[in-house]
This record gives structure tokens, sequence and C-alpha cells, in this order.
């Protein structure tokens, strides 16, 4: 043990631990991949609410390699060439699965013709998403779409005690340097993890309803947060088990 390390709990202070580069590499990707197919759903959203279109072409298949185009597209890394090999790879094609399942299982409601607004917008895709990844994963990795406690519309988003430290301390403290994302090697109910939270700000896209005025009803159902442009308004939080 370190000098540092027991001088630290020596004065009580419980260390915090670096997260290692390739975990956050790994953890990073599954964050891009999943924005990358959040993107898709978003660039699609007039098509999706056209109540005189039926089949939308928006199969599991099309959207996973819509996913890597967007994803090559912002990061420059191609996740169809990642090793499927390394835990990177599993993780991704992990995700890869997750949205193929929940496109696929949502083909009659996303070709439904003549309805027009069905609900099906990116963060209820991203959620269910990342709700799927989980019940595949069962307890080795996790990923979740959180924001800041006051923000919350859909309480399985809410944010867990070490998020919302993390998004008071670090995320919203005003020296933090914007879309800087944050890492730590932790325990999570007691099994060591890695845990990797990334912060998004609301885009003009965005404030259609999550901006302005303040309590007006959406076109979801929600009272509008009255954010402004660039304000944050998201973490995508992931959790890697050792
Ligand atoms: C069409 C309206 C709409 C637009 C546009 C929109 N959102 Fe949302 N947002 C929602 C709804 C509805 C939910 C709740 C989804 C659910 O049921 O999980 C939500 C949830 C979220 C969440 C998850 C936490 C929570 O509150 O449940 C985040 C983060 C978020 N939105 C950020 C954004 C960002 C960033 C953008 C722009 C890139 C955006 N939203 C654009 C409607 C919208």
């Amino acid at each position: 043990m370190s000098l540092v390390l027991l001088g630290m709990l020596a004065a009580g202070l419980s260390p915090i631990f670096a997260a290692t580069q390739d975990d956050v590499d790994t953890a990073l990707s599954v964050a891009e991949f999943l924005r990358g197919a959040r993107t898709v759903i978003s660039a699609n959203q007039a098509r999706l609410n056209d109540p005189a279109l039926g089949d939308k072409g928006l199969t599991g298949d099309a959207v996973v390699e819509g996913a890597a185009q967007a994803m090559l597209k912002a990061t420059g890394n191609d996740p169809r060439k990642v090793d499927p090999g390394t835990e990177k790879g599993r993780l991704l094609a992990a995700m890869a699965l997750a949205v193929k399942e929940v496109m696929d299982s949502n083909q009659r409601l996303i070709n439904q013709k003549g309805t027009g607004f069905k609900g099906f917008v990116p963060a209820v895709f991203a959620r269910l998403v990342t709700e799927q990844f989980r019940r595949d994963q069962s307890g080795r990795a996790e990923i979740k779409v959180t924001a800041p406690p006051e923000l919350v519309r859909n309480r399985k988003a809410s944010p867990d005690a070490f998020e919302t430290d993390v998004i008071r301390a670090k995320f919203q403290s005003p020296g933090w340097a914007k879309g800087a994302f944050y890492s730590e090697a932790t325990t999570v109910d007691g099994r060591p993890a890695t845990r990797v939270l990334v912060p998004e700000y609301y885009g003009a896209d965005c404030l259609v309803c999550h901006g302005m005025p303040k309590g007006e009803i959406d076109i979801t159902g929600y009272p509008k947060e009255g954010a402004s442009l660039g304000d944050l308004g998201g973490v995508v939080s992931i959790t890697l088990f050792d």
C-alpha cells in the first residue's frame, strides 16, 4: 500500500481509485454505440411519426448498421472492426444485439399505418435498449441514461447516489470541462466495478420537449423542464463489473 493511501486511510478519507484505460475505453465505446443507435432513431423521427407511411424499413439489422456508421462518423472508430474475442468486442456485440431485439420487437408499432406520433422517441428507444442489455448481460455490465434528479422524467432513469454525487460535484461544478467524462474504479453493492459517466447537453432539437415554457406539456405528454441550450441534460452511465 502506498504512503499516500495509508495517509488517506489514517485521515479517514476514502481513496479514489483510477479505472484502467482499457476499461474506460470499453465503457466509452459501449456508450458511443448506444448514442449512434439513438442518432438513427432521431434522424428517422419524421418518418416514424408519418401516419401515411407503413413499412419504415427500420429493422433491427438496419438500425444496428446505422448505429455502427454513426459511431464511426462521430468517433472515427468502427465497432464492426473490433476483435469479438475481446471484452470490448463482446460488449459491443451485446449492445448491437440489444438494439436489434428492441427494434425487431417493436416492428408492429413502428409500421402501423394511420397513427402519427407513436411515442417511439430516442429517449424511450434508448431506455428500452439499456433494459434489454441489462437482461442479456445478467449482472456483468450495465448501461443507463440518467439525468440530474430535478430533470428526471421516468423514475426508472433516476440517478443512484454515486451518479447524483458525480453530477453535483463534477458535471454541474463551474470548473468542469464541458463534455469531459468521469471514471472511477469502485464497488457497486460490494462488487468491484469500473464506472464511467458521460455528460450530455441539450441541443436546439432537445428543447422542443425539454425547453421553455417550463411546465407546458410536450408532444410526449410530459411537462417541459424549461431548460436552455447547452444545459446539462443527461448522463450516460456505464458500469463494468470485474
Ligand atoms: C419528442 C420529445 C423529446 C425530445 C425532442 C427529446 N426528449 Fe429527452 N425525453 C423525452 C421523454 C418522453 C423522455 C422519457 C423517456 C422514458 O420514458 O424513459 C425523455 C428522457 C430523457 C432523458 C432520460 C432521463 C429521464 O428524464 O427520464 C434524457 C437524459 C433526455 N431525455 C435528454 C434529451 C436530450 C439530450 C435530447 C436532445 C438530444 C432530448 N432528450 C430530446 C422526450 C424528448
